[in-house]
């Protein structure tokens, strides 16, 4: 018999994803959690034929070359920009991630940015919690307007379109831009548009583009000058499509009215001006947090490397060629 692959997983995962991996492969895994320097993912994935990663976890060229046995790597994310494809396929390592699983979770969250930026929730929270709360007052934290409004959204993949099909509840223009026609634009009553129209026209601007060389920075100082100085920013796709430098400087000088972020360049390391500016509302990168999302995401990742190990298609694969 031949003996069972070899898997390390990185990052603590949920005890039925293990059990459902078990019978299939020789596990090595961090359940501990602990946080690995570089040197030890390295030096844990150098017998394996099988990685089950994070999006934190990068899967470059040195990694590849310190695992000449690696058949497969399975990210528990839908975002893949963590993975050096090309290098991937020139290895026939496949690669599989995790989409659907967490699209509705994941447009819930932007809705909550959205609302909390636009409604000032969390900088009036603060107010109140630190006892400032002395009276009521007309102008007292006014924030925009949401219902009837015009959204923006910048990619219409699953989750822009989830985005989209909340908007229809609050009567909203969805204006939205992406490389290609979304093919339920009409069903989401949703208009394409060039990105500098989308900017000048949105009073709520939501982005969902994966991240990739192409879309670094592509809000960015000049981006952020476009919007009108009322509306509202929410990423919840990666940091460095966002700049954080040129945000912190348009969120100081109010040349827009807000950001809800989730994600962030470098994270966890955050740029020090988002912690002073007060018209920003930061979470840790939880978009998809819910448990029924987030088991989706694990389970989804087992289920790649368990078709891998019975010969099976993979039901997630991304391309690699
Ligand atoms: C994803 O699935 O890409 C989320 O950002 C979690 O990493």
């Amino acid at each position: 018999m031949n003996p069972r692959p070899k898997l390390l997983i990185t990052r603590k995962v949920f005890p039925e994803v293990i059990e459902r991996l078990a019978p299939y492969f020789d596990i090595d895994s961090n359940q501990d959690d602990d946080e690995w320097p570089r040197a030890t993912l390295l030096a844990r994935a150098a017998d394996r034929d099988a990685l089950f990663v994070v999006a934190s976890d990068r899967v470059d060229p040195e990694l590849l070359a310190a695992c000449p046995r690696l058949r497969i790597v399975a990210t528990g994310s839908v975002g893949y920009n963590h993975i050096d494809l090309a290098a991937c396929g020139e290895r026939g390592v496949v690669v599989s991630n995790t989409p659907d699983v967490l699209t509705e979770a994941t447009a819930d969250m932007a809705w909550a940015l959205l609302m909390a930026t636009a409604r000032r929730v969390c900088e009036s929270e603060h107010w109140l919690r630190a006892g400032k709360w002395g009276r009521w007052a007309f102008d007292q934290w006014l924030g925009a307007d949401v219902y009837g409004t015009t959204l923006g959204i910048v990619g219409m993949g699953r989750i822009g379109s989830a985005v989209a099909r909340r908007a229809r509840g609050f009567e909203m223009r969805v204006l939205y831009h992406n490389r290609s026609r979304a093919p339920n634009e009409a069903e989401l009553g949703a208009h394409r548009v060039e990105l500098d129209e989308l900017l000048r026209e949105a009073d709520h601007v939501v982005l969902v583009l994966p991240y990739s060389a192409a879309t670094h920075h592509a809000i960015g100082a000049r981006e952020l000058a476009a919007m009108k100085p009322t509306a509202t920013l929410v990423n919840i796709a990666r940091g460095g499509i966002v700049d954080d430098a040129a945000l912190v400087d348009a969120l100081r000088a109010g040349r827009i009215a807000g950001a809800g972020l989730d994600v962030y360049e470098n994270e966890p390391a955050l740029h020090p001006g988002l912690l002073t500016v007060p018209n920003v509302v930061l979470t840790p990168h939880v978009g998809s947090a819910t448990r029924s999302s987030r088991v989706g995401m694990a389970m989804l990742a087992a289920e790649n490397l368990v078709a891998f190990a019975t010969g099976a298609a993979l039901p997630t694969p991304v391309a690699t060629a």
